[in-house]
């Protein structure tokens, strides 16, 4: 009887012991998944087809290109001036880094794309996600 009494309890503490120890790995090692938060909203009929809307105080241009809605951080890669946009692409006024619409390095010396943010139609307006 004995043995069955220690036997019975070194299962329920391993037992237990598992399912500690699974929830602290579940706890410590998953990713947590943040709910994005809206930076802006932007009705659709304010952005020109193949046009670009530049909000400088967040320092984001929405930009449209055919059916390609996207956000491009407008804070320079390089060392923080905030990037203008031109007919052309973007331009960074401190250093001279350039970048296409699409926020890729054209020339230094930036030498990272611009940051993109989410873009989510809901219904007549976009949002842009942080
Ligand atoms: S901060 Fe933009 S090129 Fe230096």
């Amino acid at each position: 009887m004995a043995q069955t009494d220690r036997s019975r309890r070194s299962f329920l503490a391993a037992l237990i012991s598992l399912l500690a120890g699974g929830w602290l790995v579940g706890r410590f090692l998953t990713p947590k998944l943040r709910p994005k938060n809206t930076l802006l909203t932007v009705a659709k009929a304010e952005l020109p087809p193949d046009g670009a809307l530049v909000y400088r105080e967040a320092r984001v241009a929405l930009m449209r290109r055919g059916d390609s809605v996207y956000a491009l951080d407008l804070v320079c890669t390089h060392l923080g001036c905030t990037v203008n946009v031109t007919p052309t692409g973007l331009v960074c006024p401190c250093h001279g880094s350039r970048f296409d619409r699409e926020g890729k390095v054209l020339e230094g010396p930036a030498d990272r794309p611009l940051k993109r943010y989410a873009v989510e139609a809901d219904g007549d307006r976009y949002r842009v996600l942080v």
